[in-house]
């Protein structure tokens, strides 16, 4: 189920990508982009976010810290870079673009950035943190095996 949320978000994302469409004019006014283009739409935004929290299983809460004038019921402000987790997905994010553009440009695209072949539910798989120690008992016994030789 999760999955198929991810590929629908993420086919969304491409199709709109891939069109040329006039976006609706924005609603919101985003004041502290270092990596997506400072212009991009209100929907693609939406797009990007809700594929995050899939692919890594969270809520928006855990990149974004809560407002400081929480005073009205708790709520996010998007534009702090309080949480590490915010931080560590810019880095996240560059690293993914630089696997798709550098590994994947099988057709040597002159627009690298469209490729998507690698995504952070390749590796995240609903987990904030991939889980390494799954194979680690069969990867074990590999490694053993192959030092007696
Ligand atoms: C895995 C971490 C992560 C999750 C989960 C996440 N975000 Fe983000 N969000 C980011 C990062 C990183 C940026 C900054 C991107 C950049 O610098 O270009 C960002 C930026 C934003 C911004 C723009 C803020 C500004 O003014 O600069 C908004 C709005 C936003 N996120 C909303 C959301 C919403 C809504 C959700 C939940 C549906 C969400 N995010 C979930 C990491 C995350
Ligand atoms: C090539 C594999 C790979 C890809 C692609 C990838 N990640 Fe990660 N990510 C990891 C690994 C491995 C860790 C865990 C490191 C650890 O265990 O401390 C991680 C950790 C994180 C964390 C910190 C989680 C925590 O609990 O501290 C965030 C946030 C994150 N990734 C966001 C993203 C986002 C957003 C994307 C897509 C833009 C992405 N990652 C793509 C491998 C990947």
């Amino acid at each position: 189920m999760k999955k198929l949320l991810v590929l629908t978000v993420f086919i969304a994302f491409i199709s709109i990508s891939a069109t040329n469409s006039v976006p609706p004019p924005n609603k919101h006014e985003y004041t502290n982009l270092k990596i997506l283009p400072k212009d991009i739409s209100d929907e693609r935004m939406g797009m990007i976010m809700d594929a995050f929290k899939a692919s890594l299983g969270v809520k928006c809460s855990f990149c974004h810290a809560v407002a400081a004038d929480s005073s009205q019921g708790r709520h996010l402000d998007f534009a702090s870079d309080a949480k590490e987790e915010k931080q560590i997905a810019r880095e996240m994010m560059k690293m993914t673009a630089s696997i798709n553009a550098n590994f994947f440009n099988f057709d040597h695209s002159t627009q690298p950035d469209t490729i998507h072949e690698v995504m952070c539910y390749t590796c995240h798989r609903g987990m904030a943190k991939p889980d390494k120690e799954a194979l680690f008992p069969q990867l074990d016994s590999i490694m053993k095996a192959n030092e007696r030789h």
